[in-house]
């Protein structure tokens, strides 16, 4: 027969199992919808997703990693705006450029934030938080996944536009980093939704305040920073998957499909609304539509974190 190999290669992909790079530590928020979305993902696929945790400097050794991994549809990234979108604004030697060297696979929906403290804490509500820290300068320890992660830049930004000083404490992961808050090692985190509901249910976390506009059906008693403090302020995470740029369009469009047939599932979309997620409007899922707004997004976090003094590494 005259099918070469790589066309037999293409047609029948995925002959093996896709890896997913998280680039943070296990069982936190990134992990845990990756693997939450990589199972769905994988019974359309007819293969498995494995999930690789690679952590370190805000996600961007794991995103580097996938950069330079072959493009031939078996490693991909689960990316979030932290390293695809401001790290290039935040470090001088960034080993990837997310802009040239990745194609969107497929968009997950975006992510509200929320300011949380342990169960023990001295602060019930976002106002004793802030008057705390209005006359504690440097005082208050806010856990992060490192330098450009979402629960960083959520901090960063809020803090600035708040006007407090606090002092950042890094973690590779959210995770630990949520761990550290709930002992009473640091003070307070931004994390996201999807951690966050059952924390609160188990009692070991008070949530203070959320980033989206509008209260969330899953937080319906806890303010928005932009009733509360910030008018018009709107910070959610957003994720996507990513291939390496070379990837074939016949790989990208597998996994869109598959992604596509999940969504059909009312209780694949419960599970998603379950954790928080906002679903986006259609169309903006594809890789195609992941690609125009990571670049746009590229674009926006430069300004962000020009006009929030955040520092360069
Ligand atoms: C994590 O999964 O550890 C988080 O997504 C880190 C973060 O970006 O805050």
């Amino acid at each position: 027969c005259l099918i070469s190999a790589t066309s037999w290669a293409k047609d029948n992909y995925p002959t093996r199992p896709v890896t997913w790079v998280v680039p943070f530590a296990a069982g936190g928020p990134t992990d845990a919808l990756a693997r939450r979305v990589a199972a769905r993902v994988a019974n359309e696929l007819g293969q498995a997703i494995v999930i690789e945790n690679v952590p370190g400097a805000g996600g961007t050794i794991g995103a580097a990693r996938v950069a330079r991994a072959k493009p031939d549809g078996y490693t991909m990234l689960m990316g979030h705006f932290g390293y695809m979108a401001a790290a290039p604004s935040l470090y001088n030697n960034l080993a990837y450029d997310p802009a040239q060297d990745f194609r969107g696979v497929f968009r997950f929906p975006n992510t509200p934030m929320v300011l949380l403290v342990g169960k023990d804490s001295p602060f019930n509500t976002i106002e004793e938080f802030v008057s705390y820290a209005r006359t504690n300068p440097n005082k208050l320890n806010i856990a992060n996944a490192g330098v450009g992660s979402a629960s960083h830049l959520m901090a960063a930004l809020f803090m600035q536009r708040a006007n407090l000083d606090v002092l950042d404490v890094p973690y590779r992961g959210g995770g630990q980093a949520l761990t550290d808050v709930i002992s009473g090692q640091a003070d307070a985190l931004f994390d996201q939704m999807n951690t966050v509901m059952g924390l609160r249910s188990g009692g070991l976390a008070k949530p203070l305040v959320q980033t989206t506009t509008q209260r969330t059906t899953q937080l319906p008693d806890i303010p928005t920073v932009a009733e509360s403090l910030i008018p018009g302020f709107e910070a959610l995470t957003w994720y996507g998957v990513y291939a390496p740029a070379g990837t074939d369009d016949e790989v990208l469009q597998k996994f869109l499909s598959s992604y596509h047939s999940a969504l059909q599932d009312p209780e694949f979309l419960q599970l998603l609304q379950d954790q928080g997620l906002q679903l986006l409007s259609d169309g903006e899922e594809t890789g195609a539509a992941l690609d125009t707004f990571t670049r746009a997004e590229i674009q926006r976090w430069k300004q962000v974190i020009a006009a929030a003094g955040i520092e360069r590494q």
